[in-house]
């Protein structure tokens, strides 16, 4: 009797462990194309993510990359970043390190049920010679081998999908298909590549050829990313592919991921700064709240003509209720405005001098 009820509860695991792993498959059928918010060190955060899926509630957030060994090692990191709201999920998280073990042993830290997380993300795709020169990621490219045994390993020591956003070369000189099958072929379920090599960094373009010419080869859903500056630039370049990322074109403006090219009164602008500034000091307390909602404040007002009154003060903003007192004082003095296009340059020249 003990038997079969331990049949049927390992017979049970399997399925949940399965339909978790099939998480991305069951995506695609859902959705006509995937989006993302990539996965940005320094914006990223949950107050971040709650901005964005604020105004656009369809899109998949990938978190900030956090090291494998800080989340196995602080469980102060663990449990600052890993929790997160109901408006953020499915959140998958993003880890970088160099050896499988440690991949294997944050997999365990990760997959609990009390953070509900969705999905772990590895980065192979970070550039800076500090991060290459140590063995972490971008330079899996040119080690395969190792990249192989961090998907298996991390794979295996979870029930989440595992997924690798890398690049489309290091240098140029490797084989991007043979590389991706390499992963694919170690449970990879989703890859997102970005257009660039790890040499050019941000230099040059993006170019999707190779990754147009991949999705050919791979079962698994293929995503693009580089210089996609919103949705309908996302479904231009997108083509046979399963879905896009986009990183700086959410900088200041959560609505690049919406249809038709939306474009925020205002009003909507202001409100949307209020709600991520009151989201920053919810989620890290006011001193570094305060301190870093000051940079996406001013990028939020980039294309208003009004700003440079405002600049100053935005970005030594020092208590919420600091923020609150200049955005209702722009509220105030762009009265007639708040409807209005900031970027339309409806809001004339004269109007501010007057
Ligand atoms: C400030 C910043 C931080 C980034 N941090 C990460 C990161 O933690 N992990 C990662 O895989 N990519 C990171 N990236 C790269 C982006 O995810 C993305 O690949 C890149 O910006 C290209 O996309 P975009 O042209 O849409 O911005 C970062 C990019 C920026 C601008």
């Amino acid at each position: 009797m003990k038997n079969i009820f331990l049949f049927i509860y390992c017979a049970d695991l399997k399925k949940t462990n399965n339909t978790m792993k099939d998480f991305w498959k069951k995506q695609i059928e859902k959705h006509e194309k995937l989006v993302f918010l990539a996965p940005m060190d320094g914006y990223g955060d949950s107050a971040y993510r709650q901005a964005m899926k604020r105004v656009a509630p369809d899109i998949f957030c990938i978190s900030e990359f956090y090291s494998a060994d800080g989340l196995v090692y602080s469980k102060f990191l663990a449990d600052s970043v890993l929790p997160h709201t109901e408006i953020e999920t499915p959140l998958v998280v993003q880890i970088f390190w160099k050896d499988p073990e440690m991949f294997a042993r944050a997999a365990k830290i990760i997959d609990n049920p009390k953070y509900n997380i969705r999905g772990i993300d590895i980065n192979m795709w970070c550039p800076a010679k500090k991060v290459v020169r140590s063995g972490h990621g971008s330079s899996l490219l040119i080690n395969e081998d190792t990249a192989f045994r961090i998907v298996e390993a991390l794979n295996k020591a979870t029930h989440l999908p595992v997924s690798v956003k890398t690049r489309r070369s290091f240098d140029g000189n490797q084989d991007l298909i043979k590389f991706a099958k390499w992963l694919e072929s170690a449970g990879c379920s989703l890859l997102t590549i970005h257009g660039r090599t790890s040499k050019q960094a941000y230099t040059w373009f993006a170019d999707h050829t190779d990754t147009y010419e991949l999705k050919n080869h791979l079962k698994i859903p293929v995503i693009c990313n580089g210089d996609i500056l919103n949705y309908d630039d996302g479904m231009k370049k997108v083509k046979e592919l399963d879905g896009f990322m986009i990183g700086r074109g959410s900088f200041w403006n959560p609505w690049a991921f919406l249809k038709w090219g939306y474009e925020p009164s205002l009003s909507e602008l202001l409100e949307a700064m209020e709600f991520h500034a009151l989201k920053l000091v919810e989620t890290k307390g006011e001193r570094k709240g305060n301190l870093e909602i000051r940079k996406h404040l001013v990028q939020y007002l980039r294309n208003f003509p009004g700003v440079k009154a405002y600049r100053k003060r935005l970005v030594t903003t020092e208590s919420f209720e600091n923020t609150q007192s200049i955005i209702t004082e722009i509220r105030t003095d762009f009265s007639e405005f708040l409807d209005k296009k900031p970027w339309l340059w409806e809001i004339e020249k004269e109007d501010l001098e007057s």
